[in-house]
């Protein structure tokens, strides 16, 4: 086996052009931890914001060497740490959290603590199930901080994006009345999820949640004293005539992404795979995301 594996970096983040694959050294996984060849990596709006130096600006990331890109992962076990029980040969999928790391995702190998993970089920390859993790995980937990609907109405933003999509599903077996803010073309596939569907917002939600990103314009749409859950924890939008304001910001939970995954594998949440590329072609998915309108994640296969 090689001593050293490939993966990619930035070492001064300024957009798609600055991701470069270097060699790194192989890592033998400590306790608890596991060593993964990675079958897919998704590429998710978070990495471009890495590579544009986002985080780097926010004074999050503090790398002397280099960068590592990706959060999502699936895979099969090629090696165990001391006290993990799981055989080598077993698929999985999982989530690597956080910004100030000098690894990721987008790589032939990855070590991590056997807790960020979960089996993929029979039925779901891996390449489908590199999508799940992060988008699904962030969707349930912002689903928690909306908490029952008894059938109050949320309105979802970006409903057609990855997080967005899975709330439509999760918060409407929570008990909420769900409608879709996507563009016009995602009609089709908003309604497929049992959500009515909107184009253009309209005020006077008891809830939004906020897969788009919209902020202080989503705040707007939610009537007085209603609730408004965000996706940017590191810049919640201010809240106003009564709003609660809160914001989800993603943790690794084994056993609800087993959950997830399962879910995902029985057809009840979404399979979502927009195209698979090289891992040496990560600036091209990162620029067609970043140019809008992608539906599906793209996963990098090393
Ligand atoms: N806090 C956390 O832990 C966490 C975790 C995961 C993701 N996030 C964040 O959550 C957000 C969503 O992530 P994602 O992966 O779901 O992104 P995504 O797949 O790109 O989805 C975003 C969706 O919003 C749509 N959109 C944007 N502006 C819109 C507008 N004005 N009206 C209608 N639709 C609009 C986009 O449509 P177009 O493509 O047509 O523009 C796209 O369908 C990102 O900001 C991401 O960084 C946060």
């Amino acid at each position: 086996m090689s001593h050293t594996f490939r993966t990619a970096v930035v070492r001064t983040p300024g957009g798609p052009d600055t991701i470069e694959i270097v060699r790194v050294p192989v890592v033998e996984p400590g306790p608890g931890e596991i060593r993964v060849a990675i079958a897919g990596a998704g590429v998710n709006p978070v990495d471009l914001g890495v590579v544009a130096g986002v985080f780097h600006q926010l004074g999050l990331v503090h790398q002397p060497r280099h960068t590592g890109l990706g959060w999502d992962f699936a895979g099969t076990v090629t090696a165990t740490g001391p006290g993990v029980d799981l055989a080598v040969g077993s698929r999985i999928a999982g989530l690597v959290p956080g910004f100030d790391r000098d690894f990721g995702t987008y790589a032939e190998q990855l070590v991590v603590p056997v807790g960020v993970t979960a089996p993929v089920p029979d039925g779901l390859d891996l390449i489908e199930a590199a999508t799940v993790p992060l988008n699904s995980l962030t969707a349930a937990q912002l689903v928690d901080l909306l908490g029952d609907g008894d059938g109050r109405r949320l309105l979802v933003t970006g409903a057609a994006g990855a997080v967005g999509g899975y709330v439509l599903t999760l918060a409407g077996e929570r008990g909420w009345r769900v409608t879709g803010l996507a563009r016009p073309a995602d009609e089709k596939f908003v309604r497929g999820l049992g959500a009515e569907f909107q184009s253009a917002p309209t005020p006077g939600w008891d809830a939004v949640a906020d897969g788009a990103g919209l902020q202080e314009r989503g705040v707007e749409l939610v009537s007085d004293g209603g609730l408004f859950v965000g996706v940017r924890p590191s810049a919640p939008p201010a809240a106003e005539r009564g709003v609660t304001v809160r914001v989800v910001g993603v943790e690794p939970d084994a056993a609800r992404l087993a959950e997830l995954l399962d879910a995902t594998a029985r057809g009840r949440l979404p399979v979502r795979v927009h195209a698979v590329l090289p891992l040496d072609e990560a600036a091209t998915a990162h620029r067609a995301l970043a140019a809008g309108g992608v539906r599906g994640r793209f996963v990098l296969r090393p």
